[in-house]
């Protein structure tokens, strides 16, 4: 039977009984909850199998309940939240006293935001506490915008997928923390460099591991399909390398029409880079479950959500 079901009581009395359930949001759907329950973020961990020094994003459902969970909010912070949430942002703030530290994964920061997904606005309304909820993935793999993606990665481990459609920004929340309370980048997301730069000035970014030690999650290799990924600018010469090969193309608006390849999706035949990146994950889920030897992915261009696009890009190519 599918676990997949749009019951939202159901939803609630798990989640009461300190259990998980995967909900959907506008980036990708989260596996949460109850932020107060040590037995249902643990749980959270062994499911994803995410290493405990991984902290995790606590779920909101408005701006105003921001103060119960941070204790200080810079005049940036609180500006950022008023423009955009709900919405694709999470912001990393010094926590309130009584976030559990399994939550934060021993930091006194906590990462925290409004999702803008109507089933979860609702059911967030309707409980009595908050929910952290990680992406419904297991460690490392591609984040799931689908419930049948979430339900082939979890159907023996949870008891439902609370079902919102597809996810209709299809990639991560954009993270931001503060330094001397300016904000900093920690991870490129939904939500564009140029839309936040537009509210709040120019902001620095700190995305990769070396240059910050306070963004734990973000890993060389992440996000990543187990088909090989190879990323490069230019398809047709890439494909010439590898003639014994099945082939998949992942292109971002021109079909490359060759024999070798064996499946090809093109991500935006619009050019419109909101389409695709919200096509992004679904074409890598699908191309990695054709049976290919290698996949082949265009750089997407080096602007606004592009940027997002090809941080999660190089991530799913990294090779150690
Ligand atoms: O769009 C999203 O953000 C989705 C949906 C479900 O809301 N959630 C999501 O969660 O992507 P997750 O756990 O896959 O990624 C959360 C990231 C991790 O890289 C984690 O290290 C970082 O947030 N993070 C959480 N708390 C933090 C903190 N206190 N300081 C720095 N980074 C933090
Ligand atoms: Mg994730």
């Amino acid at each position: 039977m599918s676990i997949i079901s749009k019951d939202i009581q159901k939803a609630i009395s798990l989640l009461e009984n300190e259990e998980l359930v995967a909900i959907p949001t506008e980036t990708v759907y989260g596996l949460a909850g109850n932020i107060f329950s040590e037995k249902a973020i643990k749980s959270i961990f062994e499911t994803k199998k995410r290493p405990f020094f991984n902290p995790l994003i606590v779920h909101i459902s408005s701006v105003d309940e921001l103060e119960t969970i941070v204790s200080e909010i810079p005049k940036k912070a609180q500006k950022l939240a008023n423009a955009f949430w709900p919405g694709s942002l999470t912001l990393v703030l010094k926590k309130q006293p009584y976030i559990p530290k399994i939550i934060t994964a021993g930091k006194d920061t906590v990462a925290v935001r409004v999702p803008n997904h109507p089933v979860t606005l609702e059911l967030l309304a309707q409980l009595s506490f908050p929910l952290a909820a990680p992406s419904a993935n297991p460690f490392n793999n591609i984040s799931p915008t689908k419930p049948e993606h979430v339900e082939r990665y979890f159907k023996d481990d949870i008891k439902m997928v609370l079902d919102g459609g597809i996810c209709k920004n299809g990639i991560e929340s954009t993270i931001i923390g503060f330094e001397n309370d300016e904000p900093v980048i920690y991870r490129l997301g939904a939500l564009a460099l140029e839309d936040i730069e537009a509210v709040v000035g120019k902001v620095i970014i700190k995305n990769k591991k070396e240059e910050n030690p306070d963004a734990p999650g973000m890993l060389e290799k992440h996000y990543s399909p187990l088909t090989e990924t190879i990323l490069t600018t230019d398809i047709a010469s890439e494909i010439k390398k590898y003639p014994t090969k099945k082939i998949g193309i992942l292109a971002y608006n021109t079909s490359c029409k060759s024999d070798e390849i064996v499946s090809e999706i093109i991500l935006s035949k619009a050019s419109n880079l909101k389409e695709a990146a919200s096509n992004l994950y679904n074409a890598l889920h699908e191309l990695d479950h054709k049976n290919l030897d290698i996949i082949i992915v265009e750089k997407m261009p080096d602007i606004g959500l592009g940027k997002s696009m090809n941080d999660r890009l190089q991530r799913a190519s990294y090779n150690s």
